[in-house]
């Protein structure tokens, strides 16, 4: 008999088609998220789960489902999952790094981009018939090139990040993060490590690619943004909730701080109403990954997951990418 298998949002087509060849399937086909109580049901004598980041697992949820033995997510970012409990239950959770890495760092150069020269107020500008003339002052920006970007959190995706700025567009990059990177790996990228306080007042360009957890909760809230130049521009493609948005609108509102780019939110899919008002905040719907390509490489390292992770496949017991081997490790 085929372990059985939840699967909490629809994806490709042929990677269901795969799972299917190992795992008695249940997919969610509705055009939604399930709730907590109805994931819970559903969950029900499932040894496995394909996870996508709009639900959660937590403690309560491992106590109601005791067969369940994987999680496998489908995004490289994983505060949906409370890992050390999964840890407690004996549950293997995996994540998709790696592969989605470029593409991320292209949208948020995107976003830094947009925000600093004024991408979308100028278009909503000309579709809503208000282009009339030229003139000087007309939609002026702040500059991209040759001007310092500041990285607050240098993992994969930070460091892709660099490449462009300094490779690409001439800027001076400093950043900060729990530990400096060795220096073979800041020296291509000239990369300079700086305090947290030093990087917010020195930045041109701020782009916010730190995990959420705990520690990093509003890890730039109203007296990060107070550091910042007025002249600045805050990106976020990590998570909501790094940002404390209310502050990042206050902000933006009274002109402390150019312009910001937002990809992800406190409580998304809502948006903060007073990030919507604003003319000076470019707001995208958490896409970052999302391209044709990416897409597809997450979702299959996700199946690669779950399958080896389930004892499937050729490469059973050898998930590629877990996030608590140790459960493995008492396994075998
Ligand atoms: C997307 O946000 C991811 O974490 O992969
Ligand atoms: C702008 O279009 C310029 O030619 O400077």
């Amino acid at each position: 008999m085929k372990p059985k298998v939840l699967v909490t949002r629809k994806v490709f087509p042929e990677v269901l088609e795969r799972l299917a060849e190992h795992f008695e399937l249940e997919v969610n086909e509705l055009d939604r998220p399930w709730t907590a109580d109805e994931l819970r049901a559903h969950l029900q004598g499932k040894q496995g789960m394909y996870l996508t980041p709009t639900n959660s697992v937590d403690a309560a949820l491992l106590d109601a489902c005791p067969d369940l033995k994987v999680v496998a997510n489908m995004a490289v970012g994983y505060n949906n999952i409370d890992v050390p409990a999964c840890t407690a239950h004996g549950v293997l959770c995996t994540n998709t790094p790696g592969v989605l890495t470029e593409s991320t760092a292209d949208f948020g150069f995107a976003l830094m981009l947009a925000a600093a020269r004024r991408l979308t107020e100028s278009e909503r500008f000309l579709r809503s018939g208000q282009w009339a003339n030229w003139s000087f002052d007309m939609m002026m920006g702040r500059e991209v090139h040759a001007t310092t970007l500041g990285v607050f959190g240098m993992g994969r995706i930070g460091q892709a990040i660099a490449r462009r700025a300094s490779l690409g567009f001439g800027m001076q990059v400093i950043y900060h993060n729990r530990s400096r990177l060795p220096a073979e790996l800041e020296e291509p990228i000239k990369a300079r490590y700086v305090g947290k306080e030093q990087l917010l007042r020195e930045c041109d360009h701020l782009m916010v690619v730190v995990p959420y957890s705990a520690e990093t909760h509003h890890a730039i809230g109203a007296a990060e943004l107070a550091l910042m130049k007025r002249t600045a521009t805050l990106t976020n493609i990590a998570r909501g909730g790094v940002v404390d948005d209310a502050a990042l609108a206050e902000a933006l509102k009274e002109r402390r701080l150019a312009a910001a780019g937002l990809d992800v939110f406190e409580g998304e899919p809502h948006v903060h109403p007073a990030l919507l008002e604003l003319p000076n905040a470019v707001l995208t719907p958490h896409v970052a990954s999302a391209t044709v390509r990416t897409r597809r490489a997450m979702a299959g390292m996700a199946a690669d997951n779950l399958i080896a992770g389930m004892g499937c496949g050729p490469l059973a017991g050898r998930p590629p990418s877990p996030l608590n081997p140790e459960v493995l490790a008492t396994r075998a």
